[in-house]
C-alpha cells in the first residue's frame, strides 16, 4: 500500500475511535506550505454531517495523531495542517528505491479487453489515427501496472468499399488472374503487390469511381460479393489485407504499439450466422433494412435504432462489432470491453452497447465502454493537414517531426537515426497524451518538438542527465539519508503524490495526470540540478542527493514505460 494511503486508512481508524464515519479521507498536498506539507479538510465535512464545530472536531482528530505527524496547526475554521516526519518519508522512499510497486496501489484483479489500433486495411493510417493507438497502448500499460489483466486487439477495418475499390482496378489492370474467372478451379496464385502499390491503386480507383457512377457501382458490387463470402474475391482481398497488415504493423512497431491479437471485422464472419440468429427476435423491417430497437423511455437524446442489416441483406460495420463482441465475451469472458476510438462514434457505440446487453450477446455483468478522444487539429482550429490542405498521413507527420529534430541532436552522438526516431516518437505521443482524452487539441510541430518546455523531449534529455549521474557517480547502491533542503523536500513530495495520479489516470482513462506529473517532476528535478553541483558535493550530501537522483530516474523510467516511450542514453 502506497504511503499516502496507509496514513489515510490510519486517519480512517482514528475517526472510528471519535465514532465519526466518513466515506473518503484524503490527504491534500497544502496550498499553503508555510502551514504544512499536508492538509485534512475533513472536518468541515464532519462538521456539517454531525452538526459540530469544525475547529472542534479538528482538534479532537490532532489530539490523536501520533509521533508521525509533526507541526500540526488548525487553520480557520477547520483545516488541520502538518507535515510528516522526515524519517519516515525516507523510510518509505527508500523501499520505493528497492521496489516501485510501492508507490502503486493495486486494486482488485479484473480482466479487461482492450480495442485499440482500428486501423482500416489498404488505407493509408491519417495523424488521426494515431490517438487511438497511444492512448489505448498507455491504457493497457497502466492497467496492467496496477494489477489488471488485460488482452488487446488492433481490430482491423479489414471489409468495406476499400475491398471494392482495389479488386475493382486490380481487374481493370490484371483481368487474366484466375480470380476473375469463375470457373477456375485450382490453387489461387499469390500476387505480388507492396504496402505502397495497395496505396496508390486505392487512390487511383478512388478518383475514377466517383467521376463514373458505373464503376462505383463496380465496387459496390465487389464489396458485397465479399460479404456474402464469394470466395474468388474473398482469397484475393485476405492477400490484400495480409499485404497491409505489413505496413500498418510497422508504424504500431514505431509507436511501441504492441497487440496480443490482430483480428478484424473480417473474423467476426464466422459469428455472424450466430448472432443473427439471437438477434432475431428483436429485429423489424424499416425501409427494407433489419433494424433494432434501443430507445428506453428515460432517454433523453436522439436513440435511433441500430442497422443490422443493410437493404440489400449485407452485414454492416454494426453487424461485425455485434458479432466480435459475442465471440470476445464468449472466448475470453473479460469483466471490461474498452473500447478507443473518436467522439464521433460515441453514439453508435452506444447503440451497439445496448443492442448487445438487449440480445444477451454478452452477460450484464460484462461492462462495455467506449472511452472516445478529441482531434488533432491545425492553428485554424480545423483538423490537422498538410501544407496544401490535403489530409496529413501519420507517416509524413512522422517524417516532419524527425526533420526537425534531427538538427538538433548532438554532432558526435553515432546512432543518431536511433536516436532520432525515439525523440520524433516521444515528440508525437507526450503531445498526443498530454491534453485531457476528451477536447480535441492543437497540434503545434515547432512547439512539441522542442528541447524544452512540456515537450516529450525535455522528458527525456532530464532522463539523459539523470542517467549520466547516475553512472558518473560510480555507486551501486543508492539510499536516502537526510533531506537537506527544500528543492530535495519538494521533489520527494512530488514523487509521494504519484499513486493517486495513476489512479486518476486511471478512472479518467486519460494520460495528461501522468504527462502533467512528469512535466512537474522533470522542472523541480532540473531547477535542483541547476542550483547544486551534485557530484562534488561532500559524501554524506552527495549521496543523499544521488538516492534522491536515483529515485526520480526510477520514477520516470517506468512512467514512461507506461506511456510507451523509449529512453535514449545521449541527445
Ligand atoms: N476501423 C474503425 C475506424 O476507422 C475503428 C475500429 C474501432 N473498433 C471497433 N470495434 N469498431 O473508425
Amino acid at each position: 500500500m502506497s504511503f499516502i494511503k496507509e496514513q489515510e486508512k490510519y486517519i480512517n481508524e482514528i475517526l472510528k475511535e471519535l465514532n465519526y464515519e466518513l466515506p473518503n479521507v484524503a490527504i491534500l498536498p497544502s496550498n499553503r506550505r508555510e502551514l504544512g506539507d499536508y492538509q485534512l479538510n475533513i472536518a468541515m465535512s464532519l462538521a456539517k454531517k454531525y452538526h459540530k464545530n469544525p475547529s472542534y472536531i479538528a482538534s479532537e482528530i490532532v489530539n490523536k495523531l501520533d509521533d508521525r505527524f509533526i507541526n500540526v496547526n488548525i487553520a480557520n475554521p477547520g483545516f488541520i495542517n502538518f507535515s510528516f516526519k522526515k524519517e519516515i518519508l525516507l523510510d518509505y522512499l527508500n523501499e520505493v528505491l528497492e521496489d516501485f510497486n510501492k508507490l502503486v496501489d493495486k486494486h482488485e484483479t479484473k480482466t479487461i479487453f482492450l480495442d485499440y489500433g482500428g486501423a482500416n486495411a489498404a488505407k493509408a493510417l491519417h495523424v488521426g489515427h494515431m490517438r487511438s493507438p497511444n492512448i489505448g497502448e498507455a491504457m493497457r500499460r497502466l492497467a496492467n501496472l496496477l494489477g489488471d489483466k488485460t488482452i488487446s486487439d488492433v481490430h482491423l477495418g479489414d471489409l468495406g468499399r476499400q475491398a471494392g475499390m482495389l479488386i475493382s482496378e486490380i481487374k481493370l489492370r490484371e483481368p487474366d488472374l484466375p480470380f476473375f474467372d469463375e470457373n477456375f478451379k485450382g490453387e489461387y496464385p499469390k500476387v505480388t503487390y507492396t504496402p505502397s502499390d495497395l496505396g496508390e491503386l486505392y487512390v487511383t480507383a478512388n478518383i475514377k469511381a466517383n467521376e463514373n457512377e458505373e464503376r462505383m457501382e463496380e465496387v459496390r458490387e465487389i464489396t458485397a460479393e465479399i460479404d456474402k463470402g464469394n470466395k474468388r474475391y474473398l482469397e484475393l482481398w485476405k492477400q490484400l489485407v495480409a499485404i497491409s497488415k505489413i505496413s500498418i504493423k510497422e508504424i504500431y512497431d514505431k509507436l511501441n504499439c504492441h497487440f496480443d491479437l490482430w483480428e478484424g471485422e473480417l473474423d467476426s464472419f464466422k459469428d455472424v450466422p450466430k448472432i443473427l440468429e439471437i438477434l432475431k427476435p428483436y429485429l423489424h423491417e424499416s425501409n427494407g433494412a433489419m433494424v433494432m430497437d434501443v430507445k428506453v423511455e428515460t432517454d433523453t437524446k436522439e436513440m435511433p435504432p441500430l442497422i443490422v442489416i443493410k437493404k440489400d441483406g449485407a452485414t454492416i460495420y454494426a453487424t461485425r462489432d455485434l458479432a466480435t463482441i459475442y465471440s470476445r465475451a464468449k472466448r475470453f469472458k473479460p469483466d471490461e470491453i474498452w473500447y478507443f476510438t473518436d467522439n464521433r462514434q460515441s453514439l453508435y457505440f452506444e447503440q451497439v452497447f445496448r443492442a448487445s446487453y438487449k440480445a444477451l450477446l454478452v452477460p450484464y455483468n460484462c461492462k462495455l465502454l467506449h472511452f472516445g478522444f478529441g482531434t488533432i487539429n491545425g492553428s485554424d482550429g480545423k483538423p490537422f493537414k498538410t501544407r496544401d490542405g490535403g489530409v496529413m498521413e501519420l507517416g509524413s507527420l512522422i517524417d516532419q517531426i524527425s526533420e526537425m529534430i534531427r538538427p538538433k541532436i548532438k554532432e558526435d552522438i553515432e546512432n543518431k537515426d536511433e536516436v532520432c526516431e525515439k525523440l520524433t516518437i516521444a515528440t508525437l505521443k507526450f503531445a498526443d497524451l498530454m491534453s485531457f482524452r476528451n477536447t480535441d487539441y492543437i497540434f503545434e510541430p515547432e512547439k512539441f518538438s522542442s528541447f524544452d518546455g512540456k515537450t516529450g523531449p525535455y522528458i527525456l534529455y532530464t532522463v539523459v542527465r539523470l542517467k549520466s549521474l547516475i553512472k558518473k557517480s560510480g555507486l551501486e547502491n543508492f539510499k536516502l539519508t537526510s533531506i537537506p533542503n527544500t528543492e530535495v523536500l519538494d521533489i520527494l513530495l512530488k514523487i509521494i503524490e504519484l499513486p493517486q495520479i495513476l489512479n486518476r489516470s486511471y478512472l479518467d482513462k486519460s494520460l495528461n495526470y501522468i504527462t502533467d506529473f512528469l512535466f512537474d517532476l522533470a522542472s523541480l528535478f532540473n531547477k535542483f540540478y541547476n542550483n547544486h553541483h551534485i557530484l562534488t558535493e561532500e559524501d554524506e550530501i552527495k549521496n543523499s542527493y544521488l538516492g534522491m537522483v536515483k529515485l526520480v530516474y526510477i520514477v520516470m523510467h517506468e512512467l514512461l514505460d507506461v506511456l510507451a516511450i523509449d529512453e535514449v542514453e545521449r541527445m
